[in-house]
């Protein structure tokens, strides 16, 4: 079911408005992208050599040339298809993409003996229509060593800095621009502006892709894919597959069954909070399943994490398929693929982060039903923005990730039993509670407990105790590909400590995991 950002043309209409960045392998290329829907263009990110045909058939308003890591000088660097700049739109080239521009058109770019890295001034010597009305002295955020130290025939340099002679340049008559420093990160104070500038003076884009907007396009498509099939979603509990659940009900109603598989590997009362939502206050044809017998069955004596993941997964596929078939006729299944899967997946040359995705939750790929995505051409902000737009509660708008296995993979070298499985639900309820208490939320990317084999010795009231130690972990991170442990407050960790320890009969130790990641994973197993 992997799917590349080759075919990402597909998911725009004709007559949308959109802009793609072509990604040349830079750090922060899918940032570009991001930035443009913030301000209200929708874009697409397609790997450098993308065929030109995709964008002759279907041209966009307007193209950005990612930064990336090459030398245009460097052997098999990705060069410029000069068939881009003949399709007529504007192009605005950041960084590489600038360098690239500037070599292949006749300006003079050359390895600089000191790169740019960081802050860096920047001065504007020729506002030009790119740069008009901004701040002659402004901070940018640089990283490159290679510089242009002229520009094209035909361009005008706008600007300067420390070092780099030509730092922006126009060809305001075709249309070409390029700045060499990133306009798409928080550093650059003035970089939205610029990027402003060029997709609504320069390139006359109207801005107007928003939430409300997404929700209508996607909701004429499912209409459109479905027709009067049947439709059914497996629900987590997440964000993702709650948003589009609730998007693709707006718009086949109960052509849509969706199915929630308890493992009771979940969270406190996190179950009957599905069920409440949709069924009750949706009105979402629901199946729950309460397969907790069956998969504590599977687990028993079981404490290897890749055979405890295997058996989640393999059960929780079972239990699908067989819910599946009872509901009889059905053609399609609602996947909660957002476009960082797409992208990731994809990847062109010099991209080199690619997830491993481990989604035990997936399905495998010989499930006879075609995949409906509504969430495919997002981003994970844009789906809260849906979902908030949709009515769904910011709790749920809002909440951390949790991995398929659940708490399944959170009790640590050890057989997973109801006992063991009460006692980290109560502690993570306590985590929570004091965290949500604290405001502090949503600044983590996750937060939870962990219950390892061991059990150590205390003393409670005069007696000697042999408890579990339960471990906290919460971090913060982007992405969750790396990840840094949260410095939560010494007297939150000690609220959570104390009351762990004096509501818990079997927990007589709290400790706190102050691993990152890399070297360690954000989960235990
Ligand atoms: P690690 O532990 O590899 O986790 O740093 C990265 C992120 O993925 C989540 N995770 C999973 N999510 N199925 C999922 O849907 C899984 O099997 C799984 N394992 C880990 C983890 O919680 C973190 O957000």
């Amino acid at each position: 079911m992997s799917t590349t950002a080759d075919d990402a043309p597909e998911l725009a209409t004709a007559a949308q408005e959109r802009v793609v960045v072509l990604d040349f392998g830079g750090q922060y290329s899918q940032l570009i992208a991001r930035r443009v829907r913030e301000l209200g263009v929708y874009s697409e990110l397609l790997p450098a050599h993308v065929g030109m045909e995709q964008l002759e058939q279907n041209p966009p308003q307007a193209i950005i040339l990612s930064g990336g890591p090459a030398s245009v000088y460097a052997p098999g660097a990705p060069e410029l298809d000069e068939r881009l700049l003949a399709l007529g739109v504007p192009v605005l080239g950041i960084c590489y993409g600038m360098q690239l521009l500037a070599h292949a058109l006749g300006g003079n770019v050359q390895g600089a003996d000191v790169g740019e890295y960081g802050r860096s001034d920047l001065t504007v010597t020729e506002p030009g229509t790119l740069l008009a009305g901004l701040p002659a002295e402004q901070p940018v955020w640089m990283s490159h060593r290679d510089t242009v130290y002229e520009a094209p025939p035909g361009f005008t340099a706008l600007a300067s800095s420390t070092s780099s002679p030509v730092a922006a340049l126009e060809d305001n008559d075709r249309k070409i621009y390029g700045i060499q420093y990133h306009p798409e990160v928080v550093h650059t104070p003035h970089g939205q502006a610029v990027l402003r500038r060029f997709l609504q003076d320069i390139s006359g884009l109207s801005l107007t892709w928003s939430a409300a907007n997404i929700v209508d396009e996607q909701v004429r498509r499912i209409r459109e894919q479905v027709g009067d099939k049947h439709v059914i979603c497996g629900l987590s509990g997440g964000v993702d597959s709650s948003v589009a659940a609730v998007l693709v009900h707006k718009a086949i109603g109960d052509q849509l069954t969706c199915v929630f598989v308890d493992h009771g590997l979940m969270r406190n009362n996190e179950g009957e909070q599905v069920i409440k939502a949709f069924r009750d206050q949706y009105h979402i044809p629901l199946v729950a399943v309460d397969a907790e017998d069956r998969f504590l069955a599977r687990l028993a004596g079981q404490t290897d994490p890749e055979t405890k993941r295997k058996i989640i997964g393999g059960e929780f596929i079972r239990v699908f398929e067989e819910e599946a078939r009872k509901l009889g006729d059905i053609d399609f299944l609602v996947q909660g693929t957002l476009y960082s899967d797409v992208i990731e997946s994809g990847g062109g040359p010099g991209s080199s982060t690619i997830k491993s995705h481990h989604n035990v939750g997936g399905l495998p790929d010989d499930l006879q039903f075609e995949l409906v995505e509504p969430l495919r051409t997002l981003f994970k902000d844009e789906v809260r923005a849906v979902g908030l737009e949709l009515g769904l509660p910011e709790r749920l708008v809002w909440r951390q990730p949790f991995p398929g296995p659940g708490l399944g993979i959170r009790i640590v070298g050890q057989e997973v039993t109801k006992e063991r499985l009460q006692i980290l639900r109560d502690a993570d309820a306590i985590l929570q509670e004091e965290i949500r208490a604290a405001d502090l939320y949503r600044e983590l990317w996750q937060s939870f407990c962990v219950l390892p084999a061991i059990r150590t010795v205390g003393v409670q009231g005069d007696e000697r105790t042999y408890g579990y130690a339960v471990g906290i972990r919460a971090v913060t991170s982007d992405d969750a590909m790396t990840a840094d442990w949260a410095r939560l407050p010494y007297d939150l960790l000690e609220r959570v400590a104390a009351r762990m320890m004096g509501e818990l009969r079997d927990v007589n130790r709290v400790v706190l995991d102050i691993t990152s990641k890399p070297p360690g994973t954000i989960e235990w197993e």
